[in-house]
């Protein structure tokens, strides 16, 4: 694979250019007072250390001050260029921007950073670093335990072993006979999940685990229905649906769990690789106002109201790109809590726009593609859109098969649907709970009353 050393090349050829923009930037706060232990070591420990430690697949470990000082400058260009804390490619300048899940530093954390790395590192007092973290695993924690707070899965669901010879192409795997049956579990009722987490069993299973696909299937659809119930998403670093607190999925004690799974071989074979989705419930007896239809599919290049066009008859020429848009008139409100992009080597960006019913337009979100970390991005309450009967989704795609795309492994290829990672999809995600006309009206009506709110305190007074 030389996608590596591409890479690589695209990085040098950035930190030229990100060095040279820094020069010409005033320095705003005096150098000299930017300390490890007081003002670097917070921010590192805060956004890094939980994948930069021992027993992870991220390349170094960043908890000590000779460590981080050893890989600075990298450290630095990763911040500044934003590509660490990786899986968050929402396009900054356009759409909602308030979400419960971005990593992402704020730019004075990236100031400070950078302002450290160029005054010459100062250690300061080491004695005053902020105590370590108590991490629960030694290979990557439940963040909803951790981060959250909240307890450990009431249910947990490992995967069927699989193991990744040393050297091959990517693996794709769904075991169809090893379908877990949820009976096995301690799940004795039908119980509402609130909020579902993957993550690889082990640390030898976090090196080749690319991406996982989780279903929620009811034994009485015979497999029909059931392959819309997604019920997780992961890829590596970033794995956590959770549900608004009115809204949940119901678990069944005949429910099957599916698993879709995408491995990456790295040099020495790695024996029973295995995923684990953890599962948060709603307290026994309690049900939740809303079923959830997490997450619904609008494909670019389908006009579901016209049947104009599949989305499989994706063709890409070499060294050229293809833009893709779907349309969609929502027949239900919806109130949209989630979005989530998929496309793979190809990928340029994703953009999801609506018309309103009263011909007002407006742009959701664009996501910037990246195909090594696929996120759910999950909005903060205040702003999940909430889109009339009548709404039009257009869901844009643009695919990129030049070589100036870093991940393309080969621009001459003429390119054409597939799941594999050698071909393309463009499916655009919403996490969307259907809410009745009455309730909906009262939902719409109570955003406006909280925005004012929080928009003009004073007024109230
Ligand atoms: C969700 C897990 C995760 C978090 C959080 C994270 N990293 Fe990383 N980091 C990785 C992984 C995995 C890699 C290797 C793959 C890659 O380069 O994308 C990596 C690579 C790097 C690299 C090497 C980049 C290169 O081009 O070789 C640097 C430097 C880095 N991280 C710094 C940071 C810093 C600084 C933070 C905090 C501000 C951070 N990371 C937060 C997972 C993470």
């Amino acid at each position: 694979m030389n996608r590596l050393k591409d890479r690589q090349n695209i990085r040098v050829a950035l930190a030229g250019a990100v060095f040279a923009a820094t020069a010409a930037l005033p320095l705003s706060v005096g150098a000299q007072e930017v300390t490890y232990a007081a003002d670097v070591a917070p921010i590192v420990q805060e956004n890094c250390v939980r994948c930069h430690r021992a027993g992870t697949a991220a390349p170094m470990v960043l908890d000590s001050y000779e460590q981080v000082k050893a890989f600075a400058p990298l450290i630095k260009h990763s911040v500044q260029t934003r590509t660490m804390p990786p899986g968050w490619y929402i396009d900054r300048t356009l759409g909602i921007q308030d979400f419960k899940n971005n990593p992402s530093l704020s730019d004075r954390e990236i100031e400070t950073i950078s302002l450290w790395v160029d005054s010459g590192m100062a250690p300061g007092d080491l004695s005053q670093l902020p105590a370590p973290v108590q991490w629960q695993a030694d290979h990557e924690y439940w963040q909803l335990e951790q981060d959250q707070g909240w307890g450990p899965p009431d249910m947990i669901i490992t995967s069927p072993p699989f193991t990744v010879p040393a050297n091959s192409g990517d693996q794709w795997w769904e075991p169809d006979a090893a379908i877990v049956d949820v009976l096995d579990t301690e799940l004795t009722g039908g119980r509402w999940i609130r909020a579902v987490e993957t993550r690889p069993a082990d640390s030898e299973s976090g090196y080749v685990f690319h991406h996982a696909n989780t279903s929620l299937r009811r034994a009485a659809d015979d497999g029909q229905s059931g392959n819309g119930a997604g019920l997780s998403s992961a890829a590596v670093g970033k794995r956590i649906d959770m549900y608004p607190e009115d809204a949940g999925k119901l678990i069944l004690p005949d429910d099957e769990i599916h698993f879709s799974m995408h491995l990456y071989p790295i040099g020495r074979e790695v024996v029973d690789a295995q995923i684990q989705v953890g599962i948060w419930l709603y307290p026994e007896g309690e049900e939740p106002k809303y079923t959830t239809n997490d997450e619904t599919s609008f494909n670019s290049g389908e006009s579901r109201d016209l049947g104009l066009l599949r989305y499989t008859d994706l063709l890409i020429p070499p060294h050229g790109y293809q833009m893709l848009r779907g349309n969609f008139v929502l027949e239900q409100n919806a109130r949209v809590h989630s979005i989530r992009g998929h496309m793979h080597l190809r990928g340029g960006y994703q953009m999801m726009e609506v018309i309103y019913p009263d011909g007002r337009r407006e742009v959701i979100n664009k996501i910037d593609w990246n195909h090594l970390w696929h996120t759910t991005h999950i909005y903060e309450d205040l702003v999940r859109p909430l889109l009339p009967k009548g709404t039009v989704i257009i869901a844009t795609s643009l695919l990129d098969n030049t070589a100036d795309n870093p991940s393309n492994p080969d621009p001459d290829q003429w390119v054409v649907y597939n799941r594999r990672s050698a071909g393309e999809m463009a499916h655009i995600r919403f996490g969307i709970t259907w809410i009745p006309d009455e309730e909906f009206e009262q939902m719409v009506a109570e955003r406006e009353r909280l925005l004012k709110e929080r928009d003009q305190p004073a007024a109230d007074e």
